[in-house]
């Protein structure tokens, strides 16, 4: 796997344990409220928690220096949503940020669950995060609800907003 973002030096790929050091220290860089409610890691934390960690996990690269991550699992380990991939981290280094690495990373994990044969790429981005949802809405995705006031972060009541991708290119079946 390897693909090119319209900057052709940059390439994504899958990760390797080894990617663990720099992809701690991206997250600590890109770490603001406005874009997790989790407290700031420490920049040395071990970032992978395991091997599927490891294989869910793929980087954006110019040469061998790692500039972005994103994540993509199962969305739970009921066999009922077995079709549902999920988003579960993104990132890209603040100095390159605007790149189109994000779009990158995103189009290479929109292929990998294509690939595991996934019918829809779900994901939550705070409200507040205007780059991401920019991003995300770029990429295809639509928002399917939010859960308003969700997190309180610094003082404020801040929305989860819920996002998805349909991969099926069908109209949805009905709901029951
Ligand atoms: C969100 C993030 C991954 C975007 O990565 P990026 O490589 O800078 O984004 P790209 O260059 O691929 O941008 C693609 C599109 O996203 C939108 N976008 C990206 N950054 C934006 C910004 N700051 N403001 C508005 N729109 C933005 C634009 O539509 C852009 O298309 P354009 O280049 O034609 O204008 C990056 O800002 C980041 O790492 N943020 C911190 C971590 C984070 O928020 N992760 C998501 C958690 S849900």
């Amino acid at each position: 796997m390897s693909r090119t973002s319209e900057e052709t030096r940059v390439q994504v790929r899958p990760a390797t344990e080894a990617d663990g050091t720099r992809l701690a220290e991206i997250d600590h860089l890109t770490w603001s409220p406005d874009v997790t409610p989790a407290p700031r890691w420490a920049a040395d934390k071990v970032f992978f928690r395991g091997a599927d960690h490891v294989r869910d996990t793929l980087v954006a690269h110019e040469d061998d220096l790692v500039l972005g991550y994103v994540q993509l699992e199962r969305s739970t380990l009921c066999p009922a949503s077995g079709h549902v991939q999920i988003v579960n981290g993104l990132a890209v280094h603040p100095d390159h940020q605007g790149r189109r690495i994000g779009r990158a990373l995103l189009g290479e994990a929109e292929a990998e669950a294509r690939r595991r044969g996934g019918r829809r790429i779900t994901l939550r981005v705070l409200g507040g995060n205007t780059a991401a949802r920019a991003l995300y809405l770029a990429a295809g995705y639509r928002i399917e609800g939010v859960l308003a006031g969700e997190f309180l972060l610094g003082g404020r009541y801040v929305d989860d907003v819920l996002m998805a991708l349909d991969l099926t290119n069908e109209a949805s079946p009905p709901r029951t």
